[in-house]
């Protein structure tokens, strides 16, 4: 298969991590035989600091024409310390998902048994959690109207959906919980929000077309409780923008870390694979960044993207066998890891490839 793959690493630890996730997937070519072509493009600081735009021209340019794009993260402490600052790294991430029309980001919990210890969470409450969180990406309180009043002393963040933004995502959810278990969980905050109360609406009206499937509202304090009281009740979980960042940076924990989040935002055009974590600038530089969110990334990318299943589960085993082996980068160690078992960014993806 001929594909062209765009490459964005962005700042911090995503330039780390980024690096592994591509020389996943030039291993899987050269296994399977296909033919990726690779292109890079700048967003977020280093994008601000060499054009004065988070995302240039250029890197959209790029994003539309290529066939699936490799994303690392955004972000620099001198935006997140200076809330005046006008031009912002993440305004480019934002940007991105609204220009590609990427309205449903799949973040997949995954717990690999080998990391039932890594968690802060008893492992018999963790055992078999499977979770697969369906946020909505291009709507709520991040796109709604924003500003100051009242001479500056006032601000707002206006959150809106229209129910053909909550209809769509809500359809990707239930044709996911059919290939799954056939349980929905909606997570709203309809006791309160309209913008709530119209989500529960449009999903209720959704659920006749999908007899099969088992739907579940819940409050997203309640959700949020439930997560880490009893993850393994929740299977395809489906919620609003700002409820889905929250939550799965939270369910995080049930995989064992950060770093082994990845995710799929996808929708009208070209996908768009990313780490669920961010530029992390307590770590960057030192080497130490788990690059396994990045590779299952990868993985995400060839298997919905490309519909490469075995390529997919290629890298996934390979994930499986490192584990296995006892390997660890330092957010999923813990005291019975070995310390010549202990892996960096880089050594982390040496032994990775080994096993592809
Ligand atoms: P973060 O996700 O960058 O880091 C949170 C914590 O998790 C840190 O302690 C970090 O060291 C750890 N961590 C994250 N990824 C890790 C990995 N791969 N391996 C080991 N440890 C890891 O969140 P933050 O610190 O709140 O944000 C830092 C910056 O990233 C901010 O500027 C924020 O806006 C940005 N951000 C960007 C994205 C994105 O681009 N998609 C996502 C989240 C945050
Ligand atoms: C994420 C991030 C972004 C979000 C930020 C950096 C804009 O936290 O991708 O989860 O809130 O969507
Ligand atoms: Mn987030």
């Amino acid at each position: 298969m001929k594909k062209n793959i765009l490459i964005v690493p962005g700042d911090g630890i995503g330039q780390e991590v980024t690096e592994v996730g591509k020389n996943v997937l030039i291993k899987i070519a050269e296994k399977f035989g296909h033919e990726f072509s690779y292109d890079d493009a700048l967003m977020g600081h280093v994008a601000i600091e060499a054009t004065g735009n988070p995302l240039p021209d250029e890197t959209l340019t790029k994003m539309r024409a290529s066939d699936a794009i490799l994303f690392g993260a955004v972000g620099h402490p001198k935006y997140d310390n200076d809330p005046t600052a006008k031009v912002r790294p993440e305004q480019g991430l934002l940007r991105m998902r609204k220009e590609l029309g990427l309205y449903a980001n799949l973040r997949p919990i995954k717990l690999f048994d080998e990391l039932l210890g890594a968690s802060s969470i008893k492992p018999e409450i963790l055992k078999g959690s499977d979770i697969l969180f369906f946020r909505e990406l291009t709507g709520d309180i991040y796109f709604g109207e924003k500003g100051r009043k009242n001479d500056n002393n006032t601000a707002y963040d206006i959150a809106e959906y229209s129910r053909y933004e909550v209809e769509r995502i809500g359809r990707k959810a239930f044709e996911a919980a059919r290939t799954r278990s056939k349980k929905l969980c909606s997570v709203d905050k309809a006791n309160v929000l309209e913008t709530s109360r119209l989500w529960r609406e449009v999903i209720q009206a959704l659920a006749p077309e999908y007899p099969d499937i088992q739907v579940e509202h819940q409050f997203v304090d309640s959700a949020a409780m439930m997560l880490i009281k009893d993850p393994r009740r929740f299977d395809v979980v489906v919620t609003a923008n700002l409820f889905g960042d929250i939550l799965t940076d939270e369910a995080s924990q049930i995989a064992g870390s950060m770093g082994m989040l990845a995710s799929a935002s996808i929708g009208d055009s070209t996908g768009v694979y990313e780490p669920i974590h961010g530029s992390a600038h307590d770590i960057t530089g030192k080497g130490i960044a788990n690059p396994l969110a990045s590779v299952l990334s990868a993985a995400l990318l060839l298997d919905i993207s490309f519909g490469l299943k075995e390529e997919s589960d290629a890298i996934i085993a390979a994930v499986d066998k490192l584990l296995k082996d006892g390997f660890r980068t330092r957010d999923i160690a813990d005291s019975t890891t070995a310390a010549d078992k202990l892996l960096n960014t880089e050594t982390a993806g040496i032994e990775l490839l080994k096993r592809i």
